[in-house]
Order: C-alpha cells, then sequence, then structure tokens
C-alpha cells in the first residue's frame, strides 16, 4: 500500500533522513519506534508533503506521490494526527471533529463516521459541546486522532500519540489504535514509547539518526537484545 524507498531529506546542512526504506500493507499496524531527533517526525512529514525529499520516492496504491502536495496526498486518503495534536482550542470538540470531514463531499456518511469516533472515544461524544481548548492532554489527543479520522483515511499517521501522557490515558490511547486496526484500519504509528508500540504493532522498523537500523515482526524486535537494551530498558 505505501512503499518509501531511500528516502533522504534536509534542513539545510543537517541530514534528517538518510536513505530510509520501509513498507506498510494494507490492515498492518507498522510502527517507527525511535529516540528524539531520529527524523520520525520528518519522516511522517514527507509522506504527507510538508516536506520535500532530496532523494527518493514514495509509493502509494502504485503511484508515485513524491512530489504531490499536502491536499493532493489527503484528498488520496492518508490522513495525519500531528505531534503536539494542534487541534483548534477555542472550537468545540464536536466543530473539531466536522473540520476533519472539510474535504468530504459524501455529507450524509459524515455523520455515521462520528457515530463511529463517538464508539471508539465516548468520552468525545459527553464533551461534544466542551471548549477543545480546556481539555486535558489525553483528551486532546483522542480529538486529534478523532479529527484525522473523521477524513475516513485510508492510511492513518499518527505521531507519539502517547508524548506526555499519564499511563491510563495512553492505555485508553493504545486501545483505541488497536480497535481501528481491528475494523480494517491500516495505521503507521510513530513512537518512541516502543514497548507500548510494539505490545500493539504487527511490525517495527527502529530509526537511529535518520537511518533504519533494525525490521521486523513486533514480537522479533521485543526480544531483540539491542531493542531491550537501547528502548525497552533491559
Ligand atoms: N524545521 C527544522 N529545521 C532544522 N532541523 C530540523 C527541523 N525539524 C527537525 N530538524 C532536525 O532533524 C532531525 C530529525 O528531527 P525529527 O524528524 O523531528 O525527529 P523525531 O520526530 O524523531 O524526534 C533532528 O536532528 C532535528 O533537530
Ligand atoms: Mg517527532
Amino acid at each position: 500500500m505505501l512503499k518509501v524507498d531511500n528516502l533522504h531529506v534536509s534542513y539545510g546542512n543537517i541530514k534528517a533522513l538518510k536513505g530510509i526504506s520501509f513498507h506498510v500493507e494494507q490492515g498492518e499496524l507498522v510502527t517507527l519506534i525511535g529516540s528524539n531527533g531520529a527524523g520520525k517526525t520528518t519522516c511522517l512529514h514527507t509522506i504527507s508533503g510538508l516536506q520535500h525529499p532530496l532523494k527518493g520516492t514514495i509509493n502509494y496504491f502504485d503511484e508515485d506521490i513524491t512530489h504531490l502536495s499536502p491536499y493532493e496526498i489527503v484528498k488520496r486518503g492518508i490522513s495525519q494526527s500531528p505531534e503536539g495534536r494542534h487541534i483548534f482550542p477555542s472550537l468545540s470538540v464536536y466543530e473539531n471533529l466536522i473540520m476533519g470531514a472539510s474535504q468530504r463531499k459524501d455529507k450524509k456518511a459524515v455523520k455515521d463516521d462520528l457515530e463511529y469516533i463517538y464508539s471508539i472515544f465516548p468520552l468525545l461524544r459527553d464533551r461534544s459541546k466542551q471548549t477543545a481548548g480546556t481539555l486535558s492532554g489525553g483528551e486532546q489527543q483522542m480529538l486529534a486522532m478523532g479529527r484525522a479520522l473523521m477524513s475516513k483515511p485510508k492510511l492513518l499517521l499518527l505521531d507519539e500519540p502517547s508524548l506526555g501522557l499519564a499511563p491510563i490515558m495512553v492505555e485508553k490511547i493504545f486501545s483505541a489504535i488497536q480497535k481501528v486496526r481491528q475494523e480494517g484500519g491500516t495505521i503507521l504509528l510513530v513512537e518512541q514509547n516502543a514497548r507500548q508500540a510494539l505490545e500493539i504493532a504487527d511490525r517495527g522498523y527502529v530509526i537511529e539518526t535518520g537511518s533504519i537500523i533494525l525490521e521486523g515482526s513486533a514480537a522479533e524486535l521485543k526480544t531483540n537484545a539491542e531493542v531491550e537494551k537501547a528502548y525497552l530498558g533491559g
């Protein structure tokens, strides 16, 4: 479904991605794990068209999308829940969710999808009239994810959904991610929280200073000595 090949991205002299390759198949939950500054966000931004590569290609359903605009990429069904959430603080929860569907033509189906999102995050239904800026960090994360899902994406990109959240909230967010996956969603999950990510993923890649240093099934990575030492505190 998504195939990233030999991607190089720089910010001026800083080489953020040094030729990374990976793929995501339909229905998979793939995680990209790595510490702060490894290049995870850059990778997602490049897929979304917010950043342009010096070299390499991104193929999506056998189409080269490497040089398309963010608008064109969203239109093809790739939606991102950004690091730091970026919800609209002065709008209500409901209004934030509806914003996520703004590019859609099938307005009637939007109502059904709102129900689907409320079923995954019942709390968002209870808070639908509340101003988004007054939600807790974890609730805002749910909203950011819900908003990304409102575009009915074929591929959902999640940038560090667990960042800065209390363990109980992390549990909730991760079980919601699992639910989306179980209902047929395809997800690329970027995380520093390797333990949690490998718990729910099918496969994973470990990224270090702009290169992928390891890849395998989540089960393999969990028991890999290097991963354990560097990312699981083993
Ligand atoms: N806008 C930017 N300008 C310059 N350097 C950047 C910018 N964004 C990220 N970087 C650098 O690129 C590298 C990768 O960053 P990033 O993709 O944000 O990593 P991660 O998401 O894994 O923490 C880091 O060295 C970071 O400092
Ligand atoms: Mg990041």
